[in-house]
């Protein structure tokens, strides 16, 4: 058996820094807050209330939210009557009030929670049975009108009441439904003009909210937005909208209720991409809930992992400026209670306010964090959302640096490399992206890479470039004469031809998307140019020459005299140094799934990985995050499907064309040094509808890579290593190369005999991480599986490094 291990949390002492005092001083001394819900009932200073909660809720935090406080059941709990034309509220302040004093008695600041939100509608609200037999509040129950009276009434007396005392209102909650579209609510159905639009009454609710505190920051608070959701795109137009319209919405309320295996691999993108639309972020609800069972501390271990990245994320977007916990103790956590049974400890403190590991690593996150990505100078992903009728979009750059790209003539949100994925389409005449200034210093080596599908094949393209004063600094893309990729830069001697380029040896398949890296490696001397990862060709320019400094924009697309492309680009980044080849390598991954304690994946494409089911097992050193993935054959029936598989949606590879499967594997479950199964193994598998398209693991007793000749009960095509699986991690890296027919297996970075005459078949289905639809599960390690769109060579293999 694996040693089992429990993390204990720390004992009850005072923690020397306290999180507000780490979080004043992160990000370079810019801080940001931090902060957390309270309940007024815990809070009491006259009787019943917690005195160490009360302690540590002042000590940690500089920032409250009151978590029931002010919804508007609570301060409206009876209903309004009528004198001479206007409504006569009885509200209830007192709670309120409890939360707001106790803030102001300890310095902090206090978001109130939430002016508007469906389900917070009082009780002498008549009801009717919803969908689900539940009881909702009967929209018919008031005219239109009279609901209007009401918002503008619980907005506008509200936010008076507190005016100058709360500095952020959530002002509405919730608005969204999972698709996207409008959530029904008592608001929405009395605004229909026109049905079914919903904007009407957030409109109003911001206009009024400013109206009342033009002091306070008002925000629009969600929850499921976290990630690339359909929500996150709607939320997206919506706030744009808002914006677009002068509505006064300062900010985007994230509100973070997560579990483990949601993983936050591109939560910093998604912050990103909303304040490129002008507003402030926020982490408003954050709480990571585990199983209320769990024994083992490795929960405890991924859930400081996945609050860790959710303060790094807000540190390294500069707009984000608060991180604020839904509760901080399990003693008082909305988490297991009513909401989410069968889960628990979410927050970051024990019931005895003991410190658990994502205490400790939120206040090590504020401490160590330095600014991202240093070494890059630009990173526009180019799968930014556009609505359809927008003529300029922002492209946002997700380096860190804060160099979006205006986006002409609508060349965003068109079909990109992946289902599901967006890509910038030029169409040959007015489409690109441009920066307000320079982005790369061209004096000075640099790198510029980018995701290339061309549809025209019969003039000069650029791809990106970038402006000197009068003439293009440097350009990557099309050379129709040549037929070739190629990478220029101007010379400001401007001596001989003005430029030297450098021409790729392969041309670019239409249609095909293709990776290409273009390099000034200036100590070198040389022009260098790569195509799908691999050195293509270099050239070096006479040593009289004098790069033309460039001062002008960075444009993706195109370039300063024109030469729009016609096509597709993703994923455009730049570097202000020369990118050693295995870095080139690594950004051509179409996956990338390093199972250090979570599922998803690290590559552009930031999937979610679901473990299958929802279990998940763990190798790694006590007290530290897990380092790999253990499947283990199941205790009592080896045929059950009781450990785990992690199902990536939808497929990562196209099949039926070259790929590499690259995957750290081990054959002992459970620590002891011995196999636990020889049997036949599936590590890594992507499906088509019958069959896998391929299988990495063992066959027979010995390493291997198999692929069936078509997605049918047809011969399967495998290559096995010549010695026998053993026990001990194991490199495998299997290749299906298109051109040569072949399929390649390499252990430990030792080709084996390949087989020829191989073809394979385009499977659009799930790919796997320890099963296939055909074939047996893994019992055993995997780790750090990388996947690739192009045939890897020997020399390419021994560039992907070592597992971590
Ligand atoms: C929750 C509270 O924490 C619970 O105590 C209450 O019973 C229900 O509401 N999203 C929100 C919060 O915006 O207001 C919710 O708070 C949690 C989900």
């Amino acid at each position: 058996m694996a040693a089992m291990f429990v993390v204990e949390p720390s004992p009850a002492v005072a923690d020397p820094m306290p999180l507000k005092t780490l979080a004043a001083a992160a990000r370079d001394g810019d801080g940001i807050k931090i902060g957390s819900a309270i309940r007024s009932t815990v809070i009491d200073p006259d009787s019943d209330g917690d005195e160490t909660y009360e302690q540590r809720a002042a000590a940690e935090f500089s920032l409250i939210a009151s978590e029931n406080d002010l919804i508007w059941e609570v301060t409206e709990p009876t209903e309004p009557t009528r004198e001479g034309g206007e409504w006569v509220h009885n509200y209830a302040w007192d709670r309120a009030e409890e939360v707001v004093d106790f803030a102001e008695r300890n310095g902090q600041t206090v978001i109130g929670h939430h002016l508007v939100w469906h389900s917070s509608v009082p009780g002498w609200w008549d009801r009717i049975p919803g969908p689900d037999g539940k009881p909702i509040p009967n929209p018919q129950a008031y005219t239109p009108q009279v609901v209007r009276e009401f918002l503008q009434d619980r907005v506008e007396d509200t936010v008076n009441r507190f005016e100058g005392r709360i500095g952020y209102w959530s002002v509405v909650n919730e608005v969204l439904a999972e698709n996207g579209s409008w959530r029904p609510s008592i608001w929405q159905r009395a605004y229909p003009n026109p049905v079914p639009d919903s904007y009407g009454y957030i409109a109003d609710s911001f206009r009024w909210a400013h109206a009342a505190d033009a002091n306070a920051k008002l925000y629009i608070n969600e929850y499921g937005v976290e990630g690339n959701t359909a929500k996150a795109r709607a939320l997206y137009d919506l706030v744009k909208r808002l914006r677009d319209d002068d509505v006064p919405i300062h900010g985007v309320g994230f509100q973070t209720h997560r579990k483990l295996t949601d993983g936050l691999a591109g939560f910093a993108d998604m912050l990103r991409r909303f304040a490129d639309l002008g507003v402030e972020v926020y982490i408003t609800e954050m709480d990571v809930r585990i199983h209320d069972t769990a024994a083992s501390g490795v929960e405890l271990l991924q859930q400081a992992e996945v609050y860790g990245r959710a303060v790094r994320a807000c540190l390294d977007v500069v707009a984000c400026k608060f991180i604020n916990l839904w509760g901080f103790t399990d003693a008082h956590s909305w988490i297991g209670t009513v909401f989410h049974i069968g889960w628990g400890r979410a927050t970051v403190l024990t019931d005895t306010l003991a410190a658990k590991p994502a205490y400790h690593r939120i206040a090590a996150e504020l401490a160590d964090w330095t600014a991202p990505l240093q070494n890059m100078a630009g990173w526009w992903r180019l799968d930014d959302w556009a609505t359809p009728d927008d003529a300029d979009v922002v492209a946002s750059d997700v380096s860190g640096h804060g160099r979006p790209a205006a986006v002409a003539a609508a060349a965003l949100g068109h079909e990109g490399r992946m289902p599901g994925y967006t890509a910038f389409r030029g169409n040959g005449v007015t489409t690109q992206a441009t920066t307000t200034g320079p982005v790369l210093q061209t004096s000075q080596p640099f790198t510029v890479s980018a995701w290339v599908s061309l549809t025209d094949t019969t003039r000069d393209q650029v791809v990106v470039s970038q402006d000197a004063a009068t003439r293009t600094a440097f350009s990557l893309g099309f050379d129709f004469a040549s037929q070739k990729w190629y990478f220029s830069m101007a010379d400001a001697y401007a001596q001989g031809p003005g430029f030297y380029r450098v021409l790729s040896t392969t041309a670019p398949q239409p249609g095909a998307w293709t990776h290409v890296t273009g390099v000034w490696n200036r100590t070198w001397g040389r022009l260098v140019l790569y195509v799908n990862g691999r050195l293509n060709a270099a050239v070096a320019p006479p040593t009289s020459f004098l790069p033309w400094a460039s001062t002008g924009a960075l444009r993706i697309g195109a370039a300063m005299n024109g030469r729009h492309l016609a096509g597709s680009i993703s994923d455009v980044r730049a570097y202000q140094r020369v990118l050693p080849d295995a870095e080139v390598l690594d950004a051509t991954k179409l996956g990338h799934f390093g199972l250090d304690g979570q599922t998803g994946d690290t590559s552009f494409f930031l999937r979610d990985g679901s473990p299958r089911p929802e279990v998940t097992h763990w190798l790694g050193t006590p007290g530290q995050i897990p380092t790999a993935l253990r499947l283990t054959g199941g205790t009592t029936n080896p045929e059950r499907i009781e450990a785990v598989a992690i199902d990536v949606r939808p497929q990562v590879l196209r099949t039926d064309r070259s790929y590499s499967v690259s995957a750290w594997v081990n054959l002992d479950a459970d620590g002891d040094g011995a196999i636990d199964s020889a049997g036949d193994m599936v590590a890594v598998g992507q499906d088509g509808i019958h069959r896998s398209a391929f299988r990495l693991g063992v066959r027979g007793g010995k390493w291997a890579f198999a692929v069936p000749s078509a997605d049918a009960n047809v011969m399967t095509m495998q290559v096995v290593s010549g010695d026998t699986a053993a026990a001990g991690w194991t490199h495998l890296v299997g290749v299906y190369d298109a051109e040569a027919r072949q399929i390649r297996l390499y252990v430990n970075n030792v080709a084996q005999t390949p087989l020829a005459d191989v073809t394979s078949w385009a499977s659009a289905s799930n790919l796997h991480l320890g099963q296939a639809l055909d074939g047996p599960r893994w019992v055993g390690g995997i780790d750090d599986v990388r996947l690739y769109q192009t045939p890897l060579s020997l020399n390419e293999i021994n560039l992907i490094p070592d597992r971590s």
